[in-house]
């Protein structure tokens, strides 16, 4: 079995980062999503792996290579422009051959796993097993109707009034069936060849689609705030160590993990919490759920349930739920007390009182 991860999509919504680097590398405990992906690919046994790319492809490349260091075998599939989900597949044909193939859409993050609905994949062999998981809000989503036995009696892309509140989460398992389907479908009202339309197409005619009900938790890490959320969740999980030096006047509490070349001088730091390789921590509080990448300097600041990408420095400050991109400069103002800010485009900053 084979996997397709998409990652060609703009980012749109998680601007400003996505200017910087595409949002399937956004880092969620240290790692980037596509890392995470990879990791949940591997944990079911598959290493050969297609991701399809857009305009983004070079940074991509730079961090996944070959796939060598995830143990996987990656081959790049680049797409023109974002044209749909049954467009990716369509042009990853010669890759995908007549496997049986995972599609992933290569922001989502599913820190459980996909082995369920690998294995009840491989119970039956459907024609396509898709994974649903109940939203608020079906509208903004693939919609699935599905019967007692999980079997999909229908699918609509974004429903004005949905028949279910089963959403396609970007986790779908296809047999070679799906290529004649994504073939057959048009272009949908915005202009994109939808695999909701391919899977609707299997089923009007009676092949088997099959819906696994995914109860744990899921993410689409597509806003800020779904980051810094799916970031909590992981630190959740995380396992203490320490590699790099803690001076006898800081102190750790909760799960902290501190990474080689990393020091924490006398600092208070609660987990749970990763400390980057090569950070400098000095005279500052770091609260839990946060994650510092590598090489960031915090002095004399409060940080807690943020990320901060690596490089970034954190002076006098203190800051919460903040995600602080690579490099970037957070300090006090002069003493005037008025705030001086640079900050590009697309980006929120929001000033405490006082
Ligand atoms: C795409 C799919 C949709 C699915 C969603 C999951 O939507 O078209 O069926 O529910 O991903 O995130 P898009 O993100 O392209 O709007």
């Amino acid at each position: 079995m084979k996997a397709l991860v998409l990652s060609g999509g703009a980012g749109t919504r998680l601007r400003p980062f996505s200017y910087s680097m595409p949002k399937q590398l956004i880092p969620i405990a240290n790692r980037p999503v596509l890392a995470h992906v990879v990791d949940n690919l591997r944990a079911v046994g598959i290493s050969e792996i297609g991701i399809v790319v857009g305009d983004r492809a070079e940074e991509i490349r730079s961090v996944l290579g070959d796939g060598s260091s995830l143990g996987a075998r990656i081959t790049y599939i680049q797409q023109d422009s974002p044209r749909g989900l049954a467009h990716c597949v369509v042009i990853a044909r010669e890759f995908l051959g007549d496997d049986d193939f995972v599609m992933y859409l290569g922001d989502n993050m599913l820190p459980g796993g996909i082995a369920e609905v690998a294995a009840a994949f491989h119970a039956r062999r459907p024609a396509a097993e898709v994974v649903v998981h109940k939203v608020a809000d079906p509208r903004a989503f693939g919609v699935a109707e599905v019967d007692a036995e999980g079997r999909v009696t229908a699918l609509v892309e974004k429903p004005q009034t949905p028949v279910s509140d089963l959403a396609l989460i970007g986790v779908y398992i296809f047999t070679p069936a799906i290529h004649e389907a994504v073939a057959a479908v048009g272009p949908s009202a915005r202009g994109e060849l939808e695999i909701t339309d391919a899977l609707q197409w299997l089923v009007a005619r009676d092949a088997e689609v099959h819906a696994h009900l995914h109860t744990g938790y899921w993410k689409d890490t597509g806003q800020v705030e779904d980051v810094l959320e799916c970031n909590r969740e992981l630190l959740k999980a995380v396992h203490p160590r320490i590699d790099g030096e803690v001076d006898g006047q800081s102190e750790l509490i909760g799960p902290v993990v501190i990474e080689q070349g990393a020091r924490i001088v006398r600092s208070r730091i609660i987990g749970p919490v990763i400390v980057g390789a090569g950070t400098l921590v000095e005279d500052s509080y770091v609260g839990p759920h946060t994650s510092l990448g590598a090489d960031c300097v915090l002095s004399t600041a409060q940080v807690e349930d943020s990320i901060a990408l690596s490089g970034a420095t954190v002076q006098q400050v203190r800051v919460r739920a903040s995600l602080i991109g690579r490099s970037a400069a957070v300090s006090l103002a002069a003493p005037e007390g008025l705030n001086r800010l640079v900050v590009g485009d697309h980006t929120r900053v929001e000033v405490a009182a006082g």
